[in-house]
């Protein structure tokens, strides 16, 4: 067994990585503008399925370990997973959208959080040291750095805030593999992790919590909740790392 199982992808793979990535960040753009009181979680998922489909893409997690739909839609407590169905959003509502594309076999996966109509300050502020926590942890992220560096940077922020880092959940690797080595970890670990190298491909997917850093699985066997059923927000970039650069590759092209 080598040291570490962490890919050290070829220099050219981050072309296929951007295509993937490209797409990734389209069909978020693209749902996000039909994000409003009334639509149902369920239609969110079919407009981003059809458009996944016209683009020549393939949703990564429609069946994946049996993931009935295109995409993962989480609502107020749901932290991640969560199911589209026939929950008809309304004002006040966050929404967690989470796109994952497969492009001629390389992933993409991104995800933010939306505010329907109007929400509390307490939700907005939320939403927004999410987001805020995701580039912060992007911008630990150094060649020749390590890994833990991520988690205590985002910790350092968010503690700040006075929120909590989900510890159940982490980013990971991405490549020809949805989910692979390492698990990338959103809190202060006290480890500095493996290396972070140039042709590493992962994900940077902070969620932060109003209460408890706690989780747990509802009965459907996916919905992932806060047990004290405080709000949850979550923002996520796939990033590929450079000899020289830390790439987001799911960036739309015009916040470049
Ligand atoms: N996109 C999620 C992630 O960021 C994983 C969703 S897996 C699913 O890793 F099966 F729930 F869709
Ligand atoms: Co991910
Ligand atoms: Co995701």
């Amino acid at each position: 067994m080598p040291m570490s199982a962490i890919k050290i992808h070829k220099a050219e793979d981050i072309v296929s990585m951007r295509s993937a990535g490209e797409l990734a960040a389209d069909v978020l753009e693209f749902v996000g503008k039909h994000v409003a009181e009334g639509i149902t979680t369920g239609e969110l998922d079919t407009l981003c399925s059809e458009f996944i489909t016209a683009r020549g893409g393939v949703s990564a997690t429609l069946s994946y370990n049996g993931f009935p739909k295109s995409i993962c839609t989480s609502v107020n407590h749901v932290v991640c997973h969560g199911i589209p169905g026939n929950y008809r959003l309304k004002s006040g509502d966050i929404i967690n959208i989470d796109i994952t594309v497969n492009v001629n076999g390389w992933h993409g996966d991104t995800s933010r959080t939306f505010i329907v109509g109007q929400c509390t300050e307490l939700a907005k502020m939320l939403v927004d040291v999410a987001e805020q926590a995701m580039y912060v942890g992007i911008s630990a992220v150094r060649p020749y750095g390590h890994f833990g560096d991520i988690g205590s940077a985002i910790q350092k922020f968010v503690d700040h805030h006075g929120f909590s880092i989900v510890r159940s959940y982490c980013g990971h690797g991405i490549g020809r593999e949805f989910h692979d080595e390492p698990m990338v970890v959103h809190h202060e670990s006290h480890e500095p992790g493996p290396q972070i190298l140039p042709g590493m491909f992962f994900t940077v997917e902070p969620m932060i919590n109003a209460g408890s850093y706690k989780t747990k699985v509802e009965k459907d066997g996916w919905t992932v909740v806060t047990v004290d059923k405080s709000l949850s927000a979550q923002f996520e970039h796939t990033i590929a790392v450079t000899e020289d650069s830390v790439e987001i590759v799911t960036m739309r092209a015009q916040q470049k």
